[in-house]
Parts: structure tokens; sequence; C-alpha cells
């Protein structure tokens, strides 16, 4: 009987200890009776907003879990001097609202209602790589559901830091970070999630972005992490935005007339060397390019050394040699059709080796001076020559310039001088198509180089 009493009593505390508990769980959920005939009554809703100081949690064992994610609707302004990226996101998040449920059975099928987020405790999740104080507008609304799921969203205009190489411009890539994080919240109260899989954060934006700007987004791609400061733990997410820069514009506008420039200037070596022309036009070329250059600045990053400088620098080095290729081979044609210094007997076997390996050396006296007219004739291409023919002085003019020999040995010496000066124009010749050579070679491997470059 004691015990059947003991055992009754037992049971009506568990009974009662039960209802109690029930009653503190259930201490939160919404009466909403009334609200399908009269709406909603906002003295259901105060005990719930009373609250928003504090965590939306009952259990502190268990942190909050905040879904974070964010569409990027567009790329406004990369800027490589300040080293920051300028964009516009709309951040959406989720997580459980433990003060506020209701069974929508009891309130007419109500599944989800709006509350002023001044009502509600927010997440202070903020982007880490943020430059500005970030002003998110005020008076927003979040939806809230009867299990207490509270969605919550706004835009924000981030300029960020963001790590710029600007090595490879204008055909560079950029990976700019947002780091998602609590201000103060550690890892025991705050974890943060995904709301969505980061391809369809990805595929979403490049859907949105519809600004036709210097900048394509590429991939989104995430990653997680935890940073410690000091004995606190945070939770992070950190998103990495790769970004590209459309070319065409700098493609158009600095590299093809960089390229048509340095063309002419190679073309220009078909001038001939002779002709007093070729000298002034590379010049002209030299001024064009720098005029160009100064113009084109603007379009150029502000610091660093990207390979487009490395570019231009080496055009303008191409056009600075072969002005002075120029420069020299007239130096040359003058120097042998004025006063031609005794050519050296290697450089002259060299020539006459090269070009036609018959003949010799007019510092030979004994092979005899007939060969000499032989060669003089015979040597291709040669037209300055044929005009020293006239000039070479008579018998009479020989013995006038004081020859006191015979007249035969003058004329010989004046064929001999003859003989090397056409023997320097061809060495100039040479030099310049040798120079030439080199020239091109040193363009195309550059050239090679640097696109070789801007591949990888
Ligand atoms: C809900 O409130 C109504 C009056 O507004 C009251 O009659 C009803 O008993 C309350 N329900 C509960 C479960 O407290
Ligand atoms: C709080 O959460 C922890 C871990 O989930 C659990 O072990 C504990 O029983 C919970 N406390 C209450 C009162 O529900
Ligand atoms: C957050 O995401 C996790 C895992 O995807 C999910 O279990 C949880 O219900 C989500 N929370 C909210 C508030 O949506
Ligand atoms: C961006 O940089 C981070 C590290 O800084 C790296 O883990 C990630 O793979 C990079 N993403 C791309 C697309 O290059």
């Amino acid at each position: 009987m004691e015990r059947g009493w003991l055992h009754g009593e037992g049971l009506l505390l568990c009974l009662l200890l039960h209802l109690l508990l029930q009653g503190r769980g259930d201490t939160f959920a919404i009466n909403c009776s009334g609200f399908e005939q009269h709406g909603v009554d906002p003295a259901a809703f105060q005990a719930a907003f009373d609250r928003k100081a504090f965590l939306p949690i009952t259990n502190y064992s268990n942190p909050v879990r905040v879904n974070i994610s964010f569409t990027l609707s567009a790329i406004l302004e990369v800027n490589v001097q300040l080293q920051m990226m300028t964009s516009f996101l709309w951040l959406s998040m989720k997580w459980y609202n433990r003060f506020i449920g209701w069974n929508p059975e009891e309130c007419g099928g109500i599944r989800k209602l709006s509350i002023a987020t001044e009502n509600l405790w927010l997440p202070d999740i903020f982007i880490q790589e943020l430059l500005t104080v970030d002003q998110a507008p005020t008076g927003l609304m979040a939806y809230v559901n009867s299990e207490g799921q509270v969605r919550y969203g706004r835009p924000i205009k981030a300029i960020t830091i963001c790590n710029l190489d600007i090595f490879y411009f204008p055909f560079d890539q950029q990976n700019c970070t947002f780091t998602f994080n609590s201000f103060i919240y550690t890892v025991e109260n705050m974890v943060l999630g995904m709301e969505k899989k980061v391809q369809e954060i990805s595929n979403i934006s490049q859907n949105l972005i519809q600004s036709k700007g210097e900048w394509v987004l590429l991939s989104i791609h995430q990653s997680t992490k935890k940073t410690t400061v000091g004995t606190d733990q945070y939770d992070q997410l950190v998103f990495h935005v790769a970004i590209r820069r459309r070319s065409k514009l700098y493609v158009i506008n600095l590299l093809v007339p960089s390229s048509f420039l340095v063309a002419i200037d190679a073309l220009s070596f078909y001038l001939p060397a002779e002709s007093q022309n070729r000298a002034p036009f590379k010049m002209t070329l030299l001024l064009g390019y720098n005029v160009f250059l100064l113009m084109m600045n603007d379009l150029l990053p502000d610091t660093g050394t990207p390979l487009i400088n490395v570019y231009f620098t080496v055009c303008l080095s191409l056009m600075v040699l072969s002005l002075l290729e120029t420069i020299f081979i007239t130096y040359l044609l003058n120097l042998a059709t004025t006063q031609p210094p005794p050519m050296p007997p290697w450089l002259c076997s060299l020539l006459l080796h090269c070009t036609s390996p018959m003949k010799c050396c007019p510092t030979a006296p004994q092979r005899g001076n007939k060969d000499l007219g032989l060669t003089l004739a015979h040597l291709p291409g040669l037209k300055e020559p044929m005009e020293f023919v006239g000039k070479v002085p008579g018998p009479q003019e020989a013995e006038s310039n004081g020859c006191p020999g015979s007249a035969r040995i003058c004329q010989e010496g004046a064929v001999q001088k003859q003989h090397l000066v056409s023997l320097w124009i061809q060495f100039s010749r040479m030099m310049d198509t040798l120079l030439f050579r080199l020239y091109l070679f040193f363009m195309a491997t550059s050239v090679i180089t640097v696109i070789v470059l801007w591949n990888t």
C-alpha cells in the first residue's frame, strides 16, 4: 500500500516534472491563436524580441550555426596601385532562433513571417578584407519560419584588399579573397556553414554579372579554416574569387601599334644605306614611338613592372639599336668613299672569300693590276664605285697633282685606291646585312620569349 502510494507519487512527480520540462521547452513557442483573424499580435512576440541582445540558443553547449552564401553581382573596379578590388555582393545568412517558433496548424497555416531586423539578434558577420566600414542599409526585414529559421540578406559594397600581381598585364588573372567571420563570437558560440554549394554560388554570380566591364568572373572556390587569436578560436569561411581581365582593349591600343612600328623599323633596313634617308626615317619612327608611349601611358598600370613594360623597352631598344646600326653603316660608307684606310689583310681575304673567292687583295702588288679592274667590274651591285671610275684623275691631272713619275704609275695607284673603296663599300654592305640578320634574330627571340612568358 505504502509502496503503491510511493509508486503513485513517483509517477505523479514524473508527470509533473515532464510537464514542467515540456513547459520550459515550449516557453518560446509563440501563442498564435487569433493570428488568422486579427493579424499578428505583437504581444505574442514580445518575449522573443526582448531577448534580441542574447544569442538565440537555449543550450549553450551547442553553438549557433550560421549558414552563409553570397552572390557577386558586379566587379566595379580593380585598383592595382592601391591593391584593392571594389565589388558588389548580396550576402545571405540563415540561422535558427530558438526563441521563436510556432505550430503552423494552430496559426491558420502561417509558415513564415517577416520581422523587422531591429527586433532580432543578428550575427556580426563581416568580411576581413574590407577596407571601409560596411554601410548596410537600415530598416531591413528578415523572414522567420515556424521552426525559428531566420533568413536575412543585405547588400554589401565591398572595397576589399586584394593581392594583385600585374606581371602578366594585360593577360592577367587575379585571385581575390573574401574571408567571412564573426567579430566576437568564438567557435564555442558560433560556427559558419555554407548555405549553398560553392559551385552554385559561382554559377549564379556568373549569370548575374551583367556589367561588360574590364573583368570577367572565372570561378569562385571555397575553403574553411579556423583562426586563433590568443586563446580564442574563430570560425572562418574563405572564398577565392578568380577574375580575368578583358585584354582586347590593350591588344588593340598597345600591342598592335607597337608591333607595327617595330615591323616598319625592321623593313626600313631595305632602304639603301647610301641614300641618306634611312637614318632620318628611323629617327622619325623612334620619335613616333616615344609619342605613342607617352599617349598610352594612361592605359598602363601605375605600379609594378609588368611584362608589357619589358616588351615596350625591348621595342624601343630595337629601334635605338637599328638607328645606331644605321649611323655606323653611314660612317663606314662615308669613310670608304672619302679616305679608305688600308684594309687589314685578314679582313680583305675574308671579304673576298665570302664574295668572290677567285680574287685577291689590292695590297698584293705583284699579282698585277689587270685583275683589279676586272674585280671592280665584277663586283655585284656596285653603283658608287662606278661613279668613282669617273672621278679617277686623268693622267694630266695626276701629273699636275704632283706625280713626278710616269702617269701610268699614278693611274695604277688610283685604280688601286678605287678597288679599296669598292672593298670598303662591300664590307659596309656585308656588315649591314649581318647586323640586320642579328637584329632580326634578336627581335624574334625577344618577341617569342615575351609571348611564351605571357602564355604561362
Ligand atoms: C493563447 O492565447 C489565447 C488568448 O489570446 C488564450 O485563450 C489561450 O489559452 C492561449 N493558449 C496557450 C496555449 O497559452
Ligand atoms: C545540451 O547539448 C549537449 C550537447 O549536444 C547535450 O549533451 C546536453 O544534454 C544538452 N543539454 C540539455 C539541457 O539539453
Ligand atoms: C546549415 O547547413 C547545414 C548543413 O548543410 C544544415 O544541416 C542546417 O540545417 C543549415 N542551417 C540552416 C539554418 O539552414
Ligand atoms: C587563390 O589563392 C589561394 C591561396 O592564396 C589558393 O589556395 C587558390 O587555389 C587560388 N585560386 C585560384 C583559382 O588560383
